[in-house]
């Protein structure tokens, strides 16, 4: 069963990350998940690095063997996930509170909480997965002791805003820009969803729309090229950081997605590795309960590291190459240009960013088939 803290209508609302690889597509296609997907998604097959003033593409289709990536919101992702689970006869309780686990240490760890209707209710689990995200209570459920956590904060933010308008660009443009980073993206052939690197902790009330849409002009700005602007329908400052703590696992209790790493949103990881998580994680569970095999369940920490420190290193690679330190250090910058130039004129630079970007498989080499 799935309790969640937030109401189902703040969770299909909340605007989110909304770029998956071809694994995650696969994956949710496997799972009978991507009805909407394959009819609504947006193929995009690479992006374009903006910097010194001229715009370079990477073609991902011919760098990384094919592999494209879609665009589809996240919170897209979410109400496609809570319709089949409950039209399969799943419970979700929306709206709990007070949530605890305890017995860590047995066989039978309890998950306890207060329902919408105000009942206190304890559930006896055979596991439980937290699922619960950086700011959740099972990964401070562990022991002290037993984890050991890797941690970045970065001296800048994201300014998210949704616009209702047409995106001016075909594939995302990642632009490095003297007065800070801006990403344009999309949601839809009629809704753009763009970002702006902000001072950390930024006041969103220091971001009038009509500022918003001259700061994103100045930073996209290119000879022959129109950013369109519309009415901005949603705006959000997130910080950004790299997290990870490991084992993803104590006892009976198995961490995934947000709740064990966090990673910044340059190059959009964070989704995908929570559902490659979680993937690795149900084939796991399957066979320690249906069968009373544990060996995937044990190997499931240090495979899940595995992958998740080649996205944290690649997200904080994307993420430090692209946004302008709040130092102005002149030499951070020179060599900001020179790994976007060689990224834009060798082919062996190009793979391995398009290579990360699209999906790299584990040393497990799991990729959903
Ligand atoms: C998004 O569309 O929200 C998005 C896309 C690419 C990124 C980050 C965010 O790198």
């Amino acid at each position: 069963m799935v309790v969640e803290v937030r109401s189902r209508a703040y969770c299909e609302a909340r605007q989110r990350a909304g770029l998956l690889e071809d694994g995650s597509v696969r994956l949710l296609r496997e799972a009978g998940l991507a009805g909407r997907l394959d009819r609504e998604g947006l193929e995009h097959g690479g992006i374009y690095l903006q910097f010194a003033g001229e715009r370079h593409h990477l073609d991902f289709r011919d760098l990384a063997g094919g592999q494209t990536v879609k665009i589809y919101a996240q919170t897209e992702v979410v109400k496609d996930l809570i319709a089949r689970r409950l039209a399969d006869g799943g419970a979700i309780e929306f709206e709990v509170s007070g949530t605890a686990v305890s017995g860590l240490d047995t066989d039978h760890p309890v998950l306890s909480y207060t329902a919408a209707d105000g009942s206190r209710q304890g559930i006896t689990c055979d596991v439980i997965a937290g699922c619960d995200g950086f700011h959740g209570i099972c990964r401070p459920a562990i022991p002290a002791g037993q984890l050991t956590t890797w941690q970045r904060d970065y001296p800048y933010a994201w300014l998210g805003v949704l616009a209702e308008v047409p995106p001016s660009t075909d594939e995302l443009i990642y632009a490095h820009h003297p007065r800070g980073f801006a990403l344009h993206s999309l949601r839809s052939p009629l809704v753009s969803r763009l970002y702006l690197q902000v001072p950390v902790d930024e006041d969103i009330a220091a971001w009038p729309d009509e500022r918003i849409w001259a700061e994103l002009q100045t930073r996209f700005a290119l000879p022959g090229w129109e950013l369109k602007e519309g009415p901005i329908l949603d705006k959000a400052v997130t910080p950004m950081r790299s997290f990870v703590a490991a084992p993803m696992r104590y006892g009976r209790l198995f961490l995934a997605g947000d709740a064990a790493h966090i990673v910044p949103p340059t190059g959009a990881k964070g989704l995908n590795l929570a559902l490659t998580d979680v993937a690795v994680l149900a084939e796991a569970l399957g066979e320690l309960l249906n069968h009373g095999d544990p060996a995937l369940a044990d190997a499931y920490s240090a495979n899940s590291l595995d992958r998740v420190w080649r996205r944290t290193h690649f997200s904080w690679w994307m993420t430090t190459m692209l946004h302008t330190a709040p130092s102005g250090d002149p030499m951070e910058t020179e060599l900001q240009l020179a790994q976007l130039r060689y990224v834009t004129t060798s082919r062996a630079a190009a793979t391995t960013l398009a290579e990360n970007y699209t999906g790299y498989p584990d040393s497990t080499g799991y990729r959903p088939s």
